[in-house]
């Protein structure tokens, strides 16, 4: 006979045998919890073991499961964050801006609000169009209201939706925005040091978390490492400037592709930036937005302090003709295996 546990979830009780999946023992007990995916992809689930031990369902933190994959194998208390329900709502294109070389500004008026926590990310099926997954960022002239969104999208070679943005797909152009999902959002009530990592349109989370961090704390010791292919997709350097006069703000900006012995050298490093992140302290908290391979590296690194860290890589659309780059899963929280 399977043993039986009890486990405690933000305060509610309910019960599992030896190798049930948590989410589905909670929810079978009527008992709130938030997900949606139900396959460890979004993050929507997860759970921090505050004492206990479970199988499975590990992430890039130690000691945070997805409770939709994780098995009980003992009486467990576990913690969870209180997410903004998903809803699903029309909206229209508002307008289109050209940033930097291969980047748009995408306004959308919504039909009524998302909230959704900075960081997090929502799909995006414009009318005629295949879905795709965006963190909605500030906006360049920093207006920001509860039924507006503004995204940063690279176009991409062949990319459907990027190349038809500004072309096919004008202001007017109706969609459905659907969110908002991810766990690597902004985390409130805590005044450590963030590190903050973009690489090229990652930078438009990493925006709203800087942004929502230094409304709260104008002093906050913030490490903003953003960088881009070239000099030229460096889209955002003018919110970086403002950003920097924050007294606790320090800026280092990266390009894979610098010209020898650039006069920016000084001001631009050579590189990627995983590879001019300051010294990691486990204390800190990391945010990181970009591509799998950026992530995966600062993932090692900050296993080697042991901070908390917390990321949604892009990758490419599972239709590989769409050669888009999109934010299709959620990779969060779980300290890389020894
Ligand atoms: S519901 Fe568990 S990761 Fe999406």
């Amino acid at each position: 006979m399977p043993k039986v546990h009890s486990i405690t979830a933000n305060g509610n009780r309910f019960t599992a045998r030896t190798g049930d999946v948590i989410l589905d023992s909670a929810l079978m007990h009527g008992v709130e919890f938030p997900h949606d995916c139900r396959a460890g992809r979004c993050g929507s689930c997860l759970a921090r073991i505050l004492r206990g031990v479970t199988l499975g369902g590990e992430t890039l933190q130690r000691g945070m499961v997805h409770a939709c994959q994780a098995r009980a194998v003992s009486d467990l208390e576990l913690q969870f964050d209180r997410l903004p329900p998903v809803q699903s709502v029309p909206a229209q294109v508002s307008s289109l801006t050209e940033r930097g070389s291969d980047v748009i500004e995408v306004g959308l008026k919504l039909s009524e609000p998302i909230p959704y926590r900075p960081g997090q990310y929502c799909t995006f099926k414009f009318r005629g169009y295949p879905q795709r997954c965006f963190s909605p960022t500030h906006p360049a002239d920093g207006s920001h209201t509860g039924d507006d969104i503004t995204l940063h999208v690279k176009r991409v070679r062949g990319g459907r939706v990027s190349n038809a943005l500004g072309r096919k797909i004008k202001p007017g152009h109706r969609l459905r925005v659907e969110g908002p999902f991810g766990a690597a959002f902004y985390r409130r009530n805590v005044a450590n040091r963030l590190v903050l990592v973009a690489g090229g349109t990652g930078f438009a989370p990493i925006l709203s978390i800087a942004t929502a961090a230094l409304a709260d704390d104008p002093a906050r010791a913030v490490e903003l490492v953003v960088g881009a292919r070239t000099i030229a997709s460096l889209y955002m350097l003018k919110r970086l400037i403002k950003l920097e006069r924050h007294p606790g703000v320090n800026l280092t900006v990266t390009a894979n592709e610098l010209p020898a012995r650039s006069r920016l050298d000084a001001f631009i490093q050579r590189g990627g930036p995983a590879e001019h992140l300051p010294d990691l302290l486990p204390d800190d908290t990391i945010y990181a937005a970009g591509a799998p391979a950026m992530i995966k590296r600062i993932a090692t690194l900050v296993d080697e302090v042991g901070a908390d860290f917390y990321s949604d890589p892009f990758e490419q659309a599972a239709n590989a003709s769409a050669g888009w780059l999109t934010r299709a899963f959620t990779w969060p929280l779980r300290r890389l295996a020894a």
